[in-house]
């Protein structure tokens, strides 16, 4: 099989027996970013000052929701809450412990699929999943925790021991808390979540989280609150990191497990649909639940009465009784953030920038616009499988092969002229050219230890020659044995603007070095299916967490195990056919993972660095700060958040604890005085 698609390649590429050997512009460190300062430091801190776990005096809640209490719909407040609820203390918080009301008006351009985000369906993003789904561990916050304390926060995990020998880390959860429904939390759903979800084939998480992700830990219950995980390696704390939003999230095992074949459930199929995005009242361990979804229109989430954290002075949070997610586009969400409609934007598509920074720069704005680090990076990703994932045709075949040759990859990196990429999203000091890899100005990243390749057309002409592609029809494009002209597809994103404006220049400036590229652009979901299945020749993708901070997601940085990477996962027989320098970084990455010496970690990362932009693993693009955008009503925003790092803002400025003061709240709740039904009813309910 392998031998005839490697020939079957060959042959559409009419691969010349001699080898074009010519002159290449020498590659050189990248140029220096242009000057942007991030608007607002955040306060740096131990993580035991944010937060503990701590039994208080006493306990309040919003007055209408202890009128449910008094009519007999819901027990006292302190019989809702665990016996040592998770505390934010009142110090760390920007502007101290707040009151309660008013809503949070989001716009998001994804749409909810469905409930079951541990069968794989999408909430439709923009923190919509974030504010209901909770973790063992978190985090989003962990930009403003002093570098001496970085470890994930504590939150469904009230903490963690590892043994001696660093091979088994028992996890402690926190006792009685319990799911928005009353049901109890406990290692049930933690049982649930491992045997069924992680450890079941046929059963794949929103995230994609497996056993890999885990480090192949074997998971054991000790207690309904206690469970160990054992290693074959000692402390790979990186595991701690994967127990964040996106992974060791675990869902209501009380509704789901009736529903999974295993225990009942008719099939997989039946069972990553059965929580349709009309049930309402999906039990939730976040701080709301959704108790309306009008389709293309609105999701609504009311607080949920049996939220387990509470401020210093015992106020259950959140403070804020309602979420609104207006069902529209993400150019829309930075459009009405900007207007005072709605309430938030990641500020993150760079062709929007310069008409919001100019409305926000307007004293009478009802918005506060402020800038981050620059961790908003695009990449264009050749798919370097040749042994079968994706299950490409011939010519998607030969183009594999093409991936896989570093001439080839060299001819793109050197026909791209990222200045002129990046001025076509936005002009001024934002954008800067991004060889790839690690990003500049993050703790890991080492100039001296990056490669870069300048723009220059004559040497990706060069570079294509080398790789036994030439013009042979003479019309401005490198052509295949048949004579037919190479047509590369470039799978993209067309939910945002950047992602499709960015595809268009790579397509322009491939045809001035001649080569052909053709677009796919694909809508959400659609777009992720197409990437996951490996269905695309190269893809432009907006990177990830792991390229910012390292510690989180650290097994995406290679493909250390069969679907880690983006752009090269196993074959249906579960086979890796990585290239040399693959090997190298999962190595690389492999022993990172096991390290717990930092001054080894920073060596290991600029191999690292070296490996992935020398051989160009993937081809940067353009990378550039993004910008927070809140509604000035709100308090405790902390100064500094950025909205991408470990997570995205909608973690990092822990909306749990967000309020809006008596005489700032606009009165926009859809559904004042309402707390989410049981879960599959008719969505809000009243006191009487
Ligand atoms: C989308 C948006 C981001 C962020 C995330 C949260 O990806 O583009 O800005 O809101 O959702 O999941």
């Amino acid at each position: 099989m392998h031998i005839r698609r490697a020939a079957v390649a060959a042959l559409m590429l009419g691969v010349s027996a001699v080898a074009v050997q010519a002159e290449m512009m020498a590659p050189t460190t990248p140029p220096d970013a242009p000057k942007f300062d991030a608007q607002g430091e955040p306060i740096f801190v131990n993580r035991s000052d944010i937060a503990d776990y701590m039994a208080l005096p006493s306990y309040s809640e919003p007055a209408w929701v202890t009128a449910f209490v008094d009519a007999g719909k819901l027990p006292p407040v302190a019989e809702r809450l665990p016996k040592e609820p998770l505390v934010y203390k009142a110090a760390n918080m920007p502007d101290g412990p707040g009151v309660y009301g008013d809503v949070m008006r989001h716009v998001i351009g994804g749409r909810p699929e469905g409930w079951n985000f541990w069968a794989g369906q999408s909430y439709g993003w923009g923190g919509i999943d974030i504010g209901l789904v909770e973790c063992l561990t978190r985090t989003g916050p962990l930009f403003t925790v002093n570098s001496s304390d970085l470890q994930p926060m504590p939150n469904l995990a009230r903490s963690w021991e590892w043994s001696a020998d660093g091979k088994t880390l028992t996890v402690k959860l926190i006792e009685g808390a319990k799911w928005s429904d009353g049901n109890p939390f406990d290692t049930e759903d933690i049982a649930f979540y491992w045997n069924d979800v992680i450890m079941d084939p046929e059963v794949t998480p929103l995230m994609g989280a497996s056993e890999a992700t885990y480090g192949n830990a074997k998971l054991a219950i000790v207690d309904p609150y206690t469970f160990t995980m054992s290693f074959d390696t000692p402390f790979p704390e990186s595991v701690l990191y994967a127990m964040a939003y996106g992974n060791f999230c675990p869902g209501p095992s009380h509704v789901l497990k009736p529903k999974h074949p295993k225990y009942g459930g008719e099939s997989y199929e039946a069972f990553q649909k059965a929580f349709p995005s009309d049930m309402m009242n999906f039990p939730t361990m976040g701080a709301w639940a959704v108790v309306e979804h009008r389709p293309d229109d609105i999701v609504v989430l009311r607080r949920n009465p049996y939220y387990w954290k509470v401020d210093e002075t015992g106020q259950q949070l959140p403070y804020l009784d309602e979420m609104q997610y207006r069902l529209s586009t993400w150019a829309d969400r930075d459009v009405q953030a900007i207007a005072g409609t709605g309430d938030f934007s990641n500020l993150e598509q760079a062709e929007n920038y310069v008409e919001s920074l100019k409305k926000a720069a307007d004293p009478a704005s009802p918005a506060r616009l402020a800038f981050g680090p620059r961790t908003i990076g695009y990449s264009l990703l050749p798919n370097l499988s040749a042994n079968g994932w994706g299950e490409p045709d011939a010519r998607g075949q030969a183009v594999r092969e093409l991936n896989r040759n570093a001439d080839f990859r060299k001819a793109i990196t050197y026909a791209l002229d990222r200045q002129r990429l990046g001025d076509s999203l936005v002009k001024g000091p934002f954008t800067t050219q991004y060889p790839g890899g690690l990003y500049a100005g993050t703790s890991f990243y080492d100039a001296a230890s990056t490669v870069f390749y300048p723009f220059s057309v004559d040497s990706a002409k060069e570079a294509f020659a080398a790789a036994g592609l030439t013009d042979s029809d003479g019309n401005g494009f490198v052509n295949v044995a048949n004579g037919d002209d190479l047509n590369v597809t470039l799978l993209t994103q067309s939910d945002y603007a950047t992602d499709k404006n960015l595809a268009e220049g790579v397509v322009a400036m491939m045809a001035d070095a001649g080569l052909k590229v053709t677009l796919n652009a694909l809508t959400g979901k659609d777009f992720d299916n197409a990437r996951d299945a490996g269905k695309f020749d190269w893809i432009i993708y907006r990177n990830q967490t792991d390229l910012i901070t390292v510690v989180q997601n650290t097994d995406k940085l290679a493909p250390v195990g069969p679907q880690t990477a983006i752009n090269h996962r196993a074959n249906p027989a579960g086979e890796l056919d990585l290239l040399p320098f693959e090997e190298e970084m999962v190595k690389t990455v492999n022993a990172f993972i096991g390290s717990r010496d930092s001054a080894e970690r920073i060596e290991l990362m600029k191999t690292y660095q070296k490996l992935y932009t020398e051989n160009l693993f993937a081809i940067g693009l353009t990378a550039y700060p993004g910008a927070l955008i809140v509604n000035k009503r709100f308090s405790n925003i902390p100064a500094g958040a950025p909205i991408y790092m470990y997570n995205w803002a909608e973690d990092n400025i822990i909306r749990e604890r967000v309020w809006v003061a008596a005489d700032k709240q606009i009165g926009a709740e859809l559904h004042p005085n309402t707390l989410p039904g049981a879960p599959g009813g008719p969505g809000p309910i009243t006191a009487n």
